[in-house]
């Protein structure tokens, strides 16, 4: 099967898994508003590339994917909710994402803050109700939280909106996305690696380094679909950096210099796993995909 084709089969399993998770989990009565919002910014139109990330590394480590669900499940509601906060007024200001409109245009901003505040508890509450040995949720709840606040994607966050307007260099960047985005993809890889305690450590650092490195040309590539791609292919604006005048690898290094960095940062990505005695042809070709992606 191809990647493409396993990813579709896979959203179609997981979008299940989700709605009735948070079917179970959140009862409608308590605050119907809020509950709606959580709903609509979860629900459908998300790629599920983390989750994905980590149904891959179940396969390559050997481990049952019914386990991993409750961390897939909270590392998409923690993504989700960065892209409800991320497209508020006081941050990227967008009004579509995923083909609807934003979560404050379709509710309003308070809703919308909310909704990534509890999303994000949710994604915690997750963790802490799985059917998991009490050590492995430990872990899961340490590398989410470090991937997801200051030292991860909040941190991240606020560097990129300090870098509006800013000439910032190639270090300074490439730290940017490492935090906004790499770190909650790397978390996909983290939370797998934690729920087989025997995988050696050398090991896990090296799939961890892979994970770092597809995220950065992960957000790469979403920096070049910003210029190159269609509002109705992305199902978010495009053109979304230069109304705002972000720092971007295609800024930097043009249009063509960013398609050789986000090739250059997969062919290292690839490198750091390419050794490991463990099936990794679905993470190569998962690499690729990142890449190449037009949406
Ligand atoms: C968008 O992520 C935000 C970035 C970190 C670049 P995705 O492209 O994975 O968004 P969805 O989940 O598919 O909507
Ligand atoms: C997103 O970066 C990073 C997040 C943590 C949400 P962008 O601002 O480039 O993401 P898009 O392009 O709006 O999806
Ligand atoms: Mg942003
Ligand atoms: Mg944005
Ligand atoms: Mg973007």
């Amino acid at each position: 099967m191809s990647i493409q084709a396993e990813l579709e089969h896979f959203q179609l399993d997981f979008n299940q898994a989700l709605a009735e998770v948070m079917e179970q989990m959140l009862p409608g009565n308590i605050a119907p508003t809020l509950h709606e919002a959580m709903k609509y910014s979860v629900s459908n139109g998300g790629k599920r590339l983390r989750p994905f990330l980590i149904h891959l590394m179940a396969q390559s480590l050997e481990l049952n994917m019914q386990d991993l669900l409750p961390a897939a499940v909270a590392l998409e509601c923690i993504h989700s909710y960065s892209l409800v906060h991320d497209d508020l007024p006081a941050m990227d200001d967008d009004d579509l994402r995923r083909g609807k409109p934003t979560c404050h245009i379709q509710f309003d901003e308070a809703t919308a803050i909310l909704a990534g505040d509890a999303l994000q508890t949710f994604a915690f509450q997750l963790l802490a109700h799985a059917d998991m040995d009490a050590q492995v949720k430990i872990n899961w709840v340490q590398i989410l939280s470090q991937a997801s606040g200051y030292s991860g994607m909040c941190g991240g966050q606020s560097l990129d909106l300090a870098a509006e307007n800013q000439a910032v260099g190639l270090t300074e960047l490439e730290t940017i996305h490492g935090l906004k985005t790499g770190a909650l993809l790397k978390s996909a890889v983290s939370l797998a690696c934690a729920a087989k305690p025997e995988l050696a450590l050398a090991h896990s650092k090296q799939f961890e380094r892979f994970a770092e490195l597809i995220g950065l040309a992960f957000q790469i590539q979403d920096d070049i679909l910003d210029i190159t791609s269609t509002t109705d292919q992305l199902g978010k604006p495009q053109g979304s950096d230069q109304k705002s005048n972000k720092s971007t690898y295609p800024g930097l290094l043009g249009l063509a210099g960013a398609e050789e960095k986000a090739q250059q940062v997969f062919q290292s990505a690839l490198e750091q796993i390419q050794d490991l005695p463990y099936n990794t042809r679905s993470l190569m070709d998962f690499a690729q995909f990142i890449i190449k992606r037009q949406h």
